[in-house]
């Protein structure tokens, strides 16, 4: 999704998704920095997407422009990492033993 999002949205622009789900869109937009409107039917699912993006936005919003090295043993973890990492490389490193 983090690439979908990169490919229809340059940074600042706002993605809407009609059918929000439980937000993977939303998460995926805050996390690469495009702004995001979301509609659901299901408050279930509201809830669901709204706490998943909060949290999102919560790491975001953590102090960028340090150095960052992170090792991670499992390498199901490492790739996800990887993958969040990437749009920020030059600021942070991820070191797989
Ligand atoms: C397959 S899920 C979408 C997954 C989502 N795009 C994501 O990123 O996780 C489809 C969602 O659309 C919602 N939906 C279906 N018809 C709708 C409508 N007319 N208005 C709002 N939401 C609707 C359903 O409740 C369901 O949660």
């Amino acid at each position: 999704m983090h690439w979908l999002v990169r490919l229809v949205a340059r940074e600042g622009d706002l993605v809407l998704d009609p059918f929000t789900g439980s937000g993977t869109t939303g998460v995926a937009c805050v996390e690469e920095g495009r702004d995001f409107i979301g509609i659901e039917r299901e408050s279930e699912y509201v809830e669901i997407a709204r706490r998943r993006i909060d949290a999102a936005a919560a790491q975001t919003r953590l102090p960028v422009g340090r150095n960052f090295v992170g090792v991670e043993l499992n390498p199901e973890y490492a790739a996800m990492a990887e993958r969040r990492i990437a749009p920020h490389r030059d600021q942070m490193q991820l070191v797989t033993p």
